[in-house]
This record gives structure tokens, sequence and C-alpha cells, in this order.
């Protein structure tokens, strides 16, 4: 494939998120521009609309506006879908009201590990009554809580942010330590809207103000998706020839991992026209395509690149002959919207490529055949994408059990595959 052109990835999942559930508890109109329209965020947003929020319909290219309202006791289950970002920061908003309410979602949501954020919670004060084990759905009643100092078992945003959140709704100070830095949206927006956070030797504080802390309405410009970016820049560098220019990418250091690895690896993706927007960096990545090497991805950067631990996986399949990556410590791929961790090694496999989960750690060797065989998506939207990437390599004929998941976090994803290269495969199967 040729790649050329300029594109644009939608807007950033986790900063959508964040925006939209501080703009329902501020005081004020907000205006949320670029919203990432995939479900994911549709769910926060129809979630809040269920406590009360009155946020405007998010459609492409359209203003969100999201005006004052109060946070009320639910008529109905909230239904998060498969979005595990909704379920835990939700859990931290609720457990600061004195109402009950039940969360759920979606099958692959159900399976998905809740104490990590639950048990937490619960230390501030928020009652929880689980339905099934360390799932949902749970009930939670939140009311007056104490204030937390908390260490996390694993570097999660989703941890942090829920916690974050329980401070500020409750009005208690909470302090985290995470193992590694996390995704940093949730302080950085913040900061943005002068909220009292800081942070210290690698602690992260809230302090709430001597009243009711008020989250003031703000305007947003949310940049594209580094996450969703990265599959773009996958095909470029697997491309024959060309240059892509992707426009708008958030490129907090936080979840950028993925383009030092690249690097390591041999692609070099040039960020041009540095800005900032929201308290965020923004740049244009100019990618380009690249002969690959493999690489060791330690535990310390796992969580800079989490979320495209499946396309760096593709990447490193197309490595150099015999050349092998591992991927250490990615035991947190298995509790994702699908087990990742296995359906990586197992897909890539089933494609002619030699790869194996071996405890916590991913290795996989590149090879020069093309791949070929069935994906089993396991309806998760980055392995469709990861493995429609895989399927632009001369001669591949890699078939997918389906692509509408790309609707979670990249609805327009097969358009702009096709659009920047000629040959857009990744065939859905017959
Ligand atoms: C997210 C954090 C990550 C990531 C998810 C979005 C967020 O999960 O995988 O897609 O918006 O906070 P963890 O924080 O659980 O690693």
């Amino acid at each position: 494939m040729r790649v050329q052109g300029v594109v644009r990835p939608p807007g950033d999942k986790s900063i959508s998120h964040r925006a939209v559930m501080l703009a329902a508890l501020a005081r004020g109109t907000s205006e949320l521009q670029g919203l990432l329209t995939g479900a994911d965020v549709k769910s926060s947003a129809r979630v809040l609309r269920q406590l009360g929020a009155d946020i405007t319909s998010i459609r492409d290219g359209v203003k969100v506006i999201v005006h004052a309202s109060r946070i009320t006791h639910p008529a109905s289950r909230l239904n998060c879908g498969n979005s595990g970002t909704t379920a835990r920061l939700m859990l931290g908003i609720l457990a600061g009201q004195r109402f009950a309410a039940t969360l759920t979602g979606d099958a692959s949501l159900r399976r998905r590990p809740m104490r990590r954020v639950t048990e937490p919670l619960r230390a501030m004060g928020a009652r929880i009554q689980e339905k099934g084990g360390d799932a949902l759905p749970l009930t939670i009643r939140g009311g007056r809580l104490r204030p937390l100092t908390y260490t996390t078992p694993v570097a999660s945003a989703q941890i942090k942010s829920a916690l974050l959140l329980a401070g500020l709704t409750g009005s208690v100070g909470v302090t985290i330590r995470e193992p590694y830095r996390s995704r940093d949206h949730t302080e950085r927006l913040f900061v943005h809207l002068g909220l009292s956070l800081h942070e210290r030797d690698g602690a992260i504080t809230y302090e709430p103000p001597e009243r009711r802390a008020v989250v003031p309405s703000f305007r947003l410009s949310v940049p594209g998706d580094a996450s969703s970016a990265a599959f773009l820049v996958a095909a470029a560098a697997l491309a024959e020839a060309g240059e892509l220019v992707i426009e708008n990418v958030g490129v907090n250091p936080t979840r950028t991992g993925f383009l030092v690895v690249l690097e390591r690896m041999g692609a070099h993706v040039e960020r041009v026209n540095l800005r900032d927007e929201g308290g965020e960096p923004v740049a244009d990545l100019v990618a380009r395509p690249a002969a690959l090497r493999g690489t060791e991805v330690s535990a310390a950067e796992v969580p800079t690149l989490v979320d495209e631990v499946p396309v760096l996986a593709v990447l490193a399949s197309r490595a150099a002959e015999r050349s092998e990556t591992v991927f250490r410590e990615v035991g947190e791929l298995r509790v994702k919207e699908s087990n990742r961790l296995e359906l990586i090694a197992a897909n890539l496999r089933a494609v002619g490529v030699q790869a194996e989960a071996r405890g916590n750690d991913l290795f996989v060797c590149g090879t020069t055949h093309p791949p070929r065989g069935r994906v089993d998506t396991a309806r998760d939207h980055r392995l469709a994408m990861a493995f429609a990437v895989l399927g632009t390599v001369p001669g591949a004929e890699v078939r997918l059990s389906e692509q509408a998941s790309v609707a979670i976090s990249y609805p327009q994803f097969f358009r702009d595959l096709k659009r920047i290269g000629e040959t857009g495969k990744g065939k859905r199967e017959r």
C-alpha cells in the first residue's frame, strides 16, 4: 500500500469522557468541541442524562452543549454499555451523591473487575452492594465521605480518576500514589478548571476548598485521540511508500509511549505544529514507511501505551525475520474489552506469526511472510483495528470476524483506512 494525504483522528476518548462528566457537574453552560462520537462517550452522556444532566446530542462536527443541572436519583439502572471508563469514573461521581444507583453494562463490561475501584470508594465511606462478585451490576449509595490516602495496586487512570471525582463530589481530600504514572487527563482538566490539585513526590492530591467546590462551566476543544492515531501511524509504517499527515493529535506524554517504542523499532514519527489545547499538548504527526526491528517494552512503559499493545504487536510481527519483541508485564490486557493478551497471541498465530503469552509477558516474532487467516476480534474495537492494519500489507489475506466494534472509539476507521491508502483491506468474513 502507498499512504498519502492528511487525516484527522476522532476526538480523544479519555478526554471526552472526562469533559462531559465535569461539564455535567459544572455550574453554568459548557461547550465541548470535537468530542468523540463513539459509542463509549455516548454511554457516558446517556448515563449522565439519566442522572438529570442536560446534554445536547453528540454528533460529528457539532458542538455539544451541557447546561447546568442537578445530579439526581435515576429512575432506572445506569447502563454503561461497553465502557469501562464510564462505569469506573461514574462510580467515583456517584460516591459523592446521597442516593442509590445501580450500574450495569454489556456482556464484556460485566466481566471486568470493579473492586479495584469499589474497595477504595468503600474505604471513603460509599456503600456498595455487589450482585455477582467482582463485577457489574452493582449498586452504590454515596453520601458523607472520608478523606483517603491510597496506593493503587495497578497503574490505572480509571481508578485514579474515580477517586479524584469522589473527592470532588464528596468534598474530601484524596491523595493517590500509583506504581507507574498512568494517563493524567483528569489531573490536567482539574488544574485547567482551577480545582485544587497538586502533585508532590509522585503523589497526586486533591484538596477540597472550605465550602463545597464549584466546578466552573468551560469551553474545551478535545484533541484527536493518540490511541486512534496509532492505527494510522502503524498503517503508514507498514506501507511500501508515501507519507501521511495525521492532524490534531493529543501528544500528552502519558499517552505517547507508542511513539517512543516505534522509534526504537526504527520508525521515526515527526511531531510538527506543537500547541496547547485546554492544558493538553497537541501536534500534527508525519508518519512514513519504515524497516522495523524488534524491541523490549518495559513494565514502566506499559501504562503509556496500554491501549496500543494490539497494534504494536501487529507491527512487531512485521519486524525483520526472526527479530523478537517482548512486552513485559502486560497482564492488565486480560481485563480489557476482551482478553487481549491471549487474543493478540492467538490471532497472530492464526495468521501465521509466532507469538505467545508467557505469564504476563507477550512475545512476538517478526516475519516477512504475508499474514493469512481468520481473526477473532471478540467484538473488541482495538483488536479489529489492529488486525485490519495488518491486512494492508502486500499479499495479506486477513479476515476479521466482525468490523462493527470500531464504532466504540473510531466510527470512521474503515473509511479513513481506505482513504489513506489504495488497498484499505481487512475484509469482513462472508
Ligand atoms: C482509560 C484508561 C485505561 C485505558 C482505557 C481508558 C481512561 O484503562 O485502557 O481505554 O480513560 O482512564 P486503565 O486505566 O484501567 O488502565
